[in-house]
């Protein structure tokens, strides 16, 4: 289980041990954007409410391949946008989205899996056998965030970056129910001057270590 801040590295970590595992990869941030996109769609505000709910039930989410699926929409490109990022932590730090979404990700644990998000380790996943919490500096997982979207040729401002890294970071670790949060007996491993290569071979040492 890999959790940790925005921009850490822990999506791609996560995605390059469970292909050397052999493990199912489990991006459970993918489905916190996928209900916020949702709940944007339907212009339904962050607060519990009936049609909070009426979504919470009819929400479908599934990954084929490396897509992310909304019932039979691929919504892996929409659920990475800057609106997306700005409210996600808004409806996440709901209690009713917590619970409603904490069965669908027990679900896909089944024959074991590698998880990365921010409450694997502390709420979700509490018995896994290997816990890592991902960790480096906001400056590193802005610039990280800054150079993905220069390569995929969108407008980026570095500043406004560290801005909404350090928002997220507030709001996350600031939250009542499931607090972004190093498990107790979770591995810190700070990312901030190692390659990703390095990072991956890490946590391959601690994966072989169990
Ligand atoms: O990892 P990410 O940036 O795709 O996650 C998006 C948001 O989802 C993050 O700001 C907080 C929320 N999240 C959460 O509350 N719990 C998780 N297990 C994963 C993500």
């Amino acid at each position: 289980m890999l959790d940790g801040p925005a921009g850490a590295g822990k999506s791609t970590v996560a995605q390059e041990v469970s292909r050397r595992l052999d493990l199912p990869f489990l991006d459970t941030g993918a489905i916190y954007r996928a209900i916020t996109l949702v709940m944007l769609r339907r212009r339904i505000p962050a607060e519990d409410s009936p049609q909070l709910q009426d979504a919470l039930r009819d929400f479908s989410v599934s990954f084929e391949g490396g897509a992310v699926m909304l019932g039979d929409e691929d919504v892996t490109s929409a659920i990475r946008t800057p609106e997306i990022d700005g409210a996600v932590s808004s409806y996440s730090a709901l209690p009713a989205v917590r619970s409603a979404l904490l069965g669908i990700q027990r679900e896909q644990a089944k024959n074991g899996l590698v998880a990365e998000g921010r409450d694997m380790g502390t709420v979700v996943f509490p018995d896994a056998c290997l816990k890592i919490f991902l960790t480096a500096s906001p400056e590193s997982r802005a610039m990280r965030r800054y150079e993905e979207r220069v390569l995929k040729g969108e407008p980026a401002d570095y500043g406004e970056i560290l801005d909404a890294v350090n928002r997220r970071d507030g709001l996350d670790s600031g939250r009542e129910i499931a607090p972004l949060r190093r498990a107790p007996g979770a591995i810190l491993l700070d990312t901030t001057d190692l390659t990703f290569d390095q990072v991956v071979d890490r946590v391959m040492e601690y994966a072989e270590g169990v």
